[in-house]
């Protein structure tokens, strides 16, 4: 068979050129028929539909149909003709298959439908190509997309932050180490130490836990910057909303405060998920019928409400007069755990929810401090089913009153005098914040385990594909 241009299967269930000669390409999703004829669902991952395929038995050598197996790859050449059959409304008459590569019915481990997504995770070298994941995968594509085109279109420029890093100093969560020293038989310093001085970077290193601090070193020159990249956490956290490699979107903004950083981020949210609703209906339909049949009226329904902003005091306040039993105590200084951030949002107001006004003590050293000197400027946004979603803040752009925070915290100055010198040369009031885009894609698409909307998941004791 010649290998023209292929038809891609979004196109052709478009189409209006009935008896034209078309070639598809793609995935058997499955077969079935009789001695006379073949029907044949193929799939090109261009979109969530297969297209049928209808063979008659006489037209083709009995081996090449029997090579057509579920999970087999195969080029269609044929005529698109107007179906009979229900549910399509254009089917393929073949003319011509080739077999590219068969799956054998024994151990093709998609052979059945209906697998859970716990077992789906085992072999997430295959699951790309069932229908949940399909829909999965076009829907983070589209919102990286809408996430790029969000900033461009707002005069944001895209940073780059460092994937390595020798910076501990943002202190967001445990790190791995970069290091290239011999495993066995380290250099070592006399005082049991290993001597990173040998090692790649003449420094120890790790992998990044956020692209922030650099972020805002760009901040100071272009203005309105974004990173968007993979960040890493070493914490021990098997939860639905953790990963050890997660990807994160990180604006930060010269001359905003904390208002325009609240703004920002609910007009940012609101643009993606209606980017959603505009470009990945057919999907969210799909997720909406097997997974979250309120999915698609959750999304509408935080594009339309104006998100509730409220300071963490009275969100403890809300908290401790609910009468809930928490598997956490809620106390004013501590840290809100997911099961607070939902009851505000999903019970108390039925919203999504900003928190302002933290104490100082649970955020990081760089948050600006409010005039009462407990609580810091910082902001995180709560979402229905996720929790938190953004976590933000004013940056404190007063070199004395960073210091301070930093000798509190112990961070030694010279980890961050490159940060401190941002402060010490025309320094300017600014903000920004961080969205976890697994958290968004767990919104967007309603699943409910982080690990579902990223292709190959890191988790603790997890790193095999
Ligand atoms: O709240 P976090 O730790 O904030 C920062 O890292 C700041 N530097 C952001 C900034 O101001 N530029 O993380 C931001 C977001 C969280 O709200 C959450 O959505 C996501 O990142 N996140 C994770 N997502 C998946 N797995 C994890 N282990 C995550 N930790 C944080
Ligand atoms: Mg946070």
């Amino acid at each position: 068979m010649e290998h023209t241009r292929r038809n891609k299967i979004v196109d052709l269930l478009k189409s209006k050129e009935i008896g034209s000669e078309v070639l598809v390409k793609g995935w058997v999703r499955s077969k079935r028929g009789n001695k006379n004829v073949n029907f044949i669902a193929l799939n090109d991952g261009s979109v969530i539909h297969t297209i049928q395929v209808v063979a008659e038995v006489s037209n083709f050598q009995e081996e090449t149909l029997k090579l057509v197996t579920t999970g087999s790859c195969i080029a269609v050449k044929g005529i698109l003709v107007e179906s009979v059959g229900q549910g399509q409304s254009v089917e393929i008459q073949a003319r011509g298959i080739e077999v590219y590569g068969s799956a054998d019915a024994e151990s093709y481990p998609l052979q059945k439908k209906g697998h859970s997504l716990e077992f789906l995770r085992e072999i997430a070298h295959l699951r790309p190509r069932t229908n949940t994941f399909g829909a999965v995968l076009r829907v983070r594509h589209a919102m990286a997309f809408a996430i790029h085109k969000y900033f461009n279109d707002h005069g944001f420029y895209y940073l780059h932050a460092p994937i390595i890093t020798g910076s501990d100093a943002e202190g967001a969560g445990a790190m791995f180490r970069v290091t290239t020293l011999d495993d066995k038989n380290p250099p070592m310093l006399p005082d049991g130490h290993v001597d990173y001085a040998q090692d790649f970077f003449g420094k120890e290193t790790k992998l990044t836990v956020s692209g922030q601090l650099e972020a805002e070193l760009g901040a100071m020159a272009l203005g309105l910057v974004y990173t968007f990249g993979p960040t890493f956490r070493a914490e021990n956290s098997n939860t639905p909303r953790h990963l050890a490699e997660f990807w994160m979107i990180e604006p930060e903004m010269a001359f905003y405060d904390i208002h325009d950083d609240m703004d920002l981020a609910e007009d940012f949210l609101k643009y993606l998920i209606r980017y959603a609703l505009d470009n990945c209906i057919d999907d969210l339909e799909f997720l909406n019928k097997m997974y979250d049949t309120e999915l698609i009226a959750r999304l509408h329904q935080v594009v339309d409400d104006k998100f509730e902003r409220l300071s963490y005091t009275e969100a403890v306040t809300i908290l401790k007069a609910s009468g809930q039993q928490w598997e956490f105590p809620v106390d004013w200084g501590t840290d809100l755990q997911a099961e607070h951030e939902r009851y505000l949002v999903e019970k108390h107001f039925g919203k999504p929810v900003i928190l302002t006004g933290y104490p100082k003590d649970i955020k990081a050293f760089y948050m600006k401090m409010n005039e009462d000197g407990k609580t810091v400027r910082a902001m995180d946004v709560l979402f229905p089913k996720i929790g938190e979603i953004i976590g933000g803040s004013q940056r404190e752009e007063n070199l004395e009153a960073l210091l301070k925070r930093i000798h509190e915290m112990n961070i030694p100055e010279k980890d961050v005098w490159w940060y401190l010198d941002t402060r010490r040369f025309g320094t300017a009031p600014h903000a920004g914040f961080g969205l976890g885009f697994e958290r968004l894609i767990l919104f967007v698409t309603g699943m409910s385990n982080i690990r579902d909307v990223i292709p190959f998941p890191r988790t603790p004791k997890n790193a095999e594909f």
